[in-house]
């Protein structure tokens, strides 16, 4: 494998860190750049060693950093679900924007090949087949049912209970939050770029990502970093709705072997692949790992819900691994008991994302 430049954006992030680990312990040449949003690293933050203070949205800037870069690995983006609507510029200028900006800044420079980290919101509620095996677009969750303890999702016309199914990457895309509706977007700029100049875009559509370096507990993270935060304050870690709610819980070594598989891969065209470890988990599962591991507080289940939330969304590995050859190594079960004691990033996010 001759080493390949990789424009590595977002390098100073939980999962671009890793990225930029990876590719760099596979022997490839890497410029890694970060914006440093004070939402994530905190106000006055400093470039960690080997990383630029770049912008994907300073279009002349990034011009000049894509010479002689065979592949741009684009992780940089304001992520969570969005605290309220007012969030809502800030997602469209650094996500959309930014992506749309580094898709001409690569149209001028001649780069032609495209990783993005895309996300499994992209997939709305995920899938659900009825009794007969029929697949079925769930009714909204209703705020009266979910006071009920009622959260399984239910047939529109039936009302019948529905079964999750593995979501495959041509499911399709109903994004729900602002997060969700710029990761729709980055893919459709994307694939607009791609029809357009003949360049080649691979979306890895990560689940639920955990692991060392992880932020710690804001209203952006991850329930994982939730409930290592609470562990480490004493508390019991809260598990919302019954705690039987599924995920897919893919470690950041795996999502940075991922990335690594993708630029090796060079597919052509457009393409979208589900990164996930493929064992799907319950949320109580991970709050009972984390906690026993820990050797903290017993978990409790609380019954409260977020309006926003989706039910089960559990993902189909086999794309991924037929077509990069990419197989998680690092099984939820392990990988969520040794979390419990994995350093997580100690920035003080300075408020919300801003424009
Ligand atoms: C999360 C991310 C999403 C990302 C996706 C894939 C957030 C807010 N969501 O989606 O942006 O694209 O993973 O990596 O970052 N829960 C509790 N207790 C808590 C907090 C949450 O039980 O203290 C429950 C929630 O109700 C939900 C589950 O844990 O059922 C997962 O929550 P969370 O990790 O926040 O969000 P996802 O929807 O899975």
């Amino acid at each position: 494998m001759t080493a390949t430049r990789v424009l590595l954006t977002g390098a100073a992030g939980f999962i671009g860190g890793h990225v930029r680990t990876a590719l760099t312990g596979a022997g490839h040449d890497v410029v890694a750049v970060d914006a440093l949003l004070p939402s994530a690293h905190g106000a006055g933050a400093e470039p960690p060693d080997g990383v630029r203070r770049a912008d994907v949205r300073d279009l002349p800037a990034l011009t000049e950093l894509l010479r002689g870069v065979d592949v741009v690995c684009h992780q940089a983006a304001v992520v969570g679900a969005g605290v309220d609507v007012s969030d809502a510029p800030a997602y469209a200028s650094h996500n959309d924007l930014g992506t749309a900006t580094l898709l001409a800044a690569m149209h001028e420079s001649g780069c032609r090949r495209l990783i993005l980290a895309s996300s499994m919101v992209v997939y709305g509620a995920g899938r659900y087949r009825n009794s007969r095996g029929e697949f079925v677009e769930p009714a909204p969750r209703r705020a009266e049912d979910l006071e009920a303890g009622i959260f399984d999702e239910t047939d529109p016309g039936t009302g019948e209970p529905l079964e999750w199914a593995l979501v495959e990457e041509n499911s399709p895309l109903r994004p729900r939050s602002l997060y969700a509706a710029a990761k729709v977007a980055q893919e459709h700029y994307a694939l607009a770029w791609a029809l357009a100049t003949g360049g080649s875009v691979t979306a890895l559509r990560y689940h639920n990502v955990y692991g060392d370096h992880m932020p710690r507990n804001t209203p952006y993270s991850g329930v994982a970093a939730m409930f290592r935060s609470a562990l480490e304050n004493g508390d019991p870690p809260r598990v919302f709705e019954d705690g039987r709610q599924t995920r897919d819980f893919v470690h950041v070594h795996d999502v940075a072997a991922a990335n690594v598989a993708a630029i090796e891969a060079a597919l052509p065209g457009f393409s979208a692949f589900n990164v996930c470890s493929g064992q799907p988990i319950t949320i109580g599962e991970v709050a009972a790992t984390l906690a026993r591991s820990y050797g903290g507080s017993e978990p409790v289940v609380t019954g409260e819900y977020r309006p926003g939330d989706v039910r089960h969304i559990v993902a189909d590995p086999r794309l991924a691994r037929e077509r990069l050859g990419f197989r998680a190594q690092i099984l939820p079960a392990e990988g969520i008991a040794a979390f419990a004691y994995a350093p997580l990033r100690d920035a003080a996010p300075a408020g919300p994302p801003r424009v």
